[in-house]
């Protein structure tokens, strides 16, 4: 990479509440591939902030990748970047970097993309993630194969809460899954306190009364055991919710 010259008239990356959430889980001199990057804020804010020498701006799509050009030309025109166009951790070497970051995709997309190459996955010595959706597969999945879920934290963005997920490999011991709940409200979460946690829950209790309302209205041979199973899961988050404000 090209040395930086700064430029008095430089523009610093402000990052958003969730992108800087991760950026600030990433350690000083860390390497960093940001697979999906589009925009490609993340890594350049990293590089930026001089936390880190070398990140990788990785992404599927062109278009995604083009759009991070012109981001680069807007914001370091004098600075080579290392972009890369590819398919998931296909565009990294093993252990080529310190961190991976994938973040603002599906949880199902990141489980296929940790999966494809489990041995290659576990040589990055930790991995940022920040589902869209599915939080509670892909914990399951982390849990399955061996990867330490060591931070979690939710952060407001819009109307969102969205849940960041800090991951190591090995074995290390899990404090996940020894409750029902465990795998859609992170221990975690508890563990830190963290301050978005009793709204993080009374969302989830408003969407399963929204649920048990739709269930109650319809009709069908499943209606009984629906409304059981959405009552039980009403109660198992009215019991988190009352931990989290104790
Ligand atoms: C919603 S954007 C998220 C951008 C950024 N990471 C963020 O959190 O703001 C998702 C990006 O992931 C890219 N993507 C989807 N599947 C991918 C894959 N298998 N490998 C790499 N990038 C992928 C898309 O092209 C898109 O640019």
């Amino acid at each position: 990479m090209k040395p930086f010259i700064f430029h008095k008239e430089q523009k610093m990356i402000k990052l958003s509440d969730r992108l800087q959430k991760i950026a600030d889980l990433i350690q000083q001199g860390e390497t960093v591939a940001d697979i999906g990057t589009d925009h490609g804020f993340l890594p350049m804010a990293l590089w930026e902030s001089g936390v880190s020498p070398h990140v990788i701006l990785s992404d599927i799509n062109a278009g995604p990748l083009e759009k991070a050009r012109v981001n680069i030309d807007k914001y370091f025109p004098k600075t080579e970047f290392d972009v890369r166009l590819g398919s998931g951790l296909s565009a990294i070497q093993p252990g080529e970097v310190a961190a991976v970051v994938i973040a603002g995709m599906g949880g199902q997309l990141i489980c296929e993309i940790l999966g494809e190459d489990l041995d290659k996955t576990r040589t990055f010595q930790r991995m940022i993630l920040q589902p869209r959706n599915g939080q509670d597969k892909l914990r399951a999945w982390l849990l399955l194969n061996g990867f330490h879920i060591y931070d979690e934290s939710l952060v407001r963005e819009g109307k969102y809460l969205c849940e960041i997920i800090a991951v190591s490999p090995g074995n290390t011991e899990n404090s996940l899954g020894n409750t029902e709940m465990d795998l859609e409200v992170s221990p975690v979460l508890f563990e830190k306190q963290d301050p978005l946690l009793v709204e993080f829950i009374e969302n989830k209790i408003r969407i399963e009364k929204k649920i048990l309302e739709a269930v109650k209205n319809g009709v069908g041979k499943d209606k009984y055991k629906k409304l059981e199973e959405t009552e039980h899961r009403i109660k198992l988050l009215e019991e988190l919710r009352k931990r989290s404000l104790a």
